[in-house]
């Protein structure tokens, strides 16, 4: 065999295995996402697509109860949310709570064992308190982006303590002190962004801080006015890969990609997803930011802050949470709002009630 002819074999059997781990393995399907002819479509595999189809089924709903007879205020003591509800219902929901997020611990994971329901002591409690109220929040003040489907515990938990996505700040890899190896947050496999090199933490940028803007395409042909910079273009799609991960998704979900930045050519998804990162940062900015002195030290993040929610946390790789089957009208007492001036109205005070 001549030199020339082992080089390319060489280079073909490289090229070949680099090829293997690129790609889908065929077959795969393509559903088209847009209009014909702009390459708008989305790529699913069916073997991924069974697996996530066993893994996103809904748990069994409790039967209906009576709901004549005392409310859980008049017969319990320390019902500071879901007083109003009637006392049948208010058990109901605890025993569904339960199989939604403690199914192995049961009511122990927020009742210490041998102590009265009523008390505080666990900070389990305090938690699903807060958590109740989001859930409502979301429900009612959200529906730009959850629709009439909404959420209970369960789109988040599925069964765990802990949902499976949550996020902590990220600070990056430790690096030698001084200018030798400065990565500035990125150049290192993004976890965040499908493990590229783009800004490993675009969560602390965009899902915290509501000032950043995701607007980095200048609309004039020359670079006149555009003052962003191309750290803030390589966030922005670091949060972009992120979105599409957790909705398991291409960019073209949202976008044509011949003109990523014009609403006009963007699907109406795209809508939705500008209401979904709202919401987001007020999920974390009311809700979970501020249940940090609440939680004890193992649950916080390696800069000591509290566990938080992005795209991943409800959507868990699917486009619409559970392939956007509703739980809600079956769990109505999630879908209210609180009557303005009741305690439930008002937020509960986590850290006040640990210290105590
Ligand atoms: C994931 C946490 C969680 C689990 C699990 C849980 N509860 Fe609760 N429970 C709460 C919260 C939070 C409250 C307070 C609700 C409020 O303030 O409106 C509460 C309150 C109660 C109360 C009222 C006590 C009083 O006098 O104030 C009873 C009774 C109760 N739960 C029973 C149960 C039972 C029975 C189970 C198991 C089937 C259970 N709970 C499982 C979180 C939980
Ligand atoms: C939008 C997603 C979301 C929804 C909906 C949600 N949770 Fe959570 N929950 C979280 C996140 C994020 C955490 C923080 C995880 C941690 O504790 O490490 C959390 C933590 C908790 C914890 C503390 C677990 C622990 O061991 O630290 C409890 C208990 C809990 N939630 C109960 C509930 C209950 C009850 C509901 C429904 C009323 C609910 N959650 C709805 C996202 C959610
Ligand atoms: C789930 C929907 C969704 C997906 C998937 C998505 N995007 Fe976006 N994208 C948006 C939204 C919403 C905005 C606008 C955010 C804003 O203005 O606050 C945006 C903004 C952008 C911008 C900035 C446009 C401007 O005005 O300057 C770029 C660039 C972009 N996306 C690229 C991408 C790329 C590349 C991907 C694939 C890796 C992607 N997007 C995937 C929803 C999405
Ligand atoms: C609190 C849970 C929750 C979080 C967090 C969340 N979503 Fe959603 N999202 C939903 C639900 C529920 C639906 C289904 C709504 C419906 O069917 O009307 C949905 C629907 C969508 C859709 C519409 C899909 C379609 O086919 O019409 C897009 C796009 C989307 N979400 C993007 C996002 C992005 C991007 C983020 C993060 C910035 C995000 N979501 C965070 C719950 C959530």
């Amino acid at each position: 065999m001549s030199m020339t002819i082992r080089i390319l074999l060489v280079i073909v059997a490289i090229a070949g295995i680099g090829l293997l781990f690129t790609f889908e393995r065929p077959p795969v399907d393509v559903v088209q996402s847009g209009y014909r002819g702009v390459a708008m479509e989305q790529v699913y595999n069916p073997r991924t697509v069974a697996a996530q189809v066993d893994r996103n089924q809904l748990p069994p709903v409790l039967e209906p109860v009576d709901q004549s007879g005392p409310t859980a205020a008049e017969v319990y003591q320390n019902v500071q949310v879901l007083g109003d509800l009637p006392e049948t219902q208010f058990l109901r929901l605890m025993t569904a709570i339960t199989e939604w997020v403690s199914p192995e611990q049961g009511c122990a994971y927020c009742h210490a064992e041998g102590e009265d329901f009523s008390s505080d002591s666990l900070y389990t409690k305090i938690v699903s308190r807060r958590m109740l109220q989001m859930t409502r929040t979301i429900n009612v003040d959200w529906e730009a982006h959850v629709g009439q489907v909404g959420v209970t515990c369960y789109t988040c938990h599925r069964g765990q303590p802990v949902p499976a996505e949550i996020w902590f700040a990220n600070p990056g890899q430790r690096t030698a002190s001084g200018m030798a190896g400065w990565h500035n947050g990125q150049n290192q496999p993004a976890e965040a962004a499908n493990l590229s090199s783009l800004p490993v933490d675009p969560y602390s940028a965009y899902f915290l801080n509501a000032d950043n803007s995701i607007r980095v395409i200048g609309n004039t042909a020359l670079p006149t006015g555009n003052t962003t910079s191309i750290q803030q273009t390589e966030y922005t799609y670091s949060l972009m890969a992120h979105m599409s991960e957790s909705l398991g998704v291409n960019c073209t979900f949202c976008h044509n990609s011949r003109a990523f930045a014009s609403w006009e050519q963007s699907p109406p998804q795209r809508v939705t997803a500008w209401h979904g990162i709202q919401m987001v940062r007020q999920l974390n900015a009311d809700y979970l930011v501020p249940l940090q002195p609440t939680y004890p030290d193992f649950r916080l993040g390696p800069l000591g802050d509290a566990p938080k929610a992005n795209c991943a946390t409800c959507h868990q790789g699917i486009f619409k949470p559970l392939y956007g089957q509703g739980m809600l009208e079956t769990y109505p007492e999630l879908d209210r709002k609180a009557a303005p001036g009741s305690a439930s109205a008002a937020p509960v005070d986590a850290s006040a009630v640990v210290a105590k």
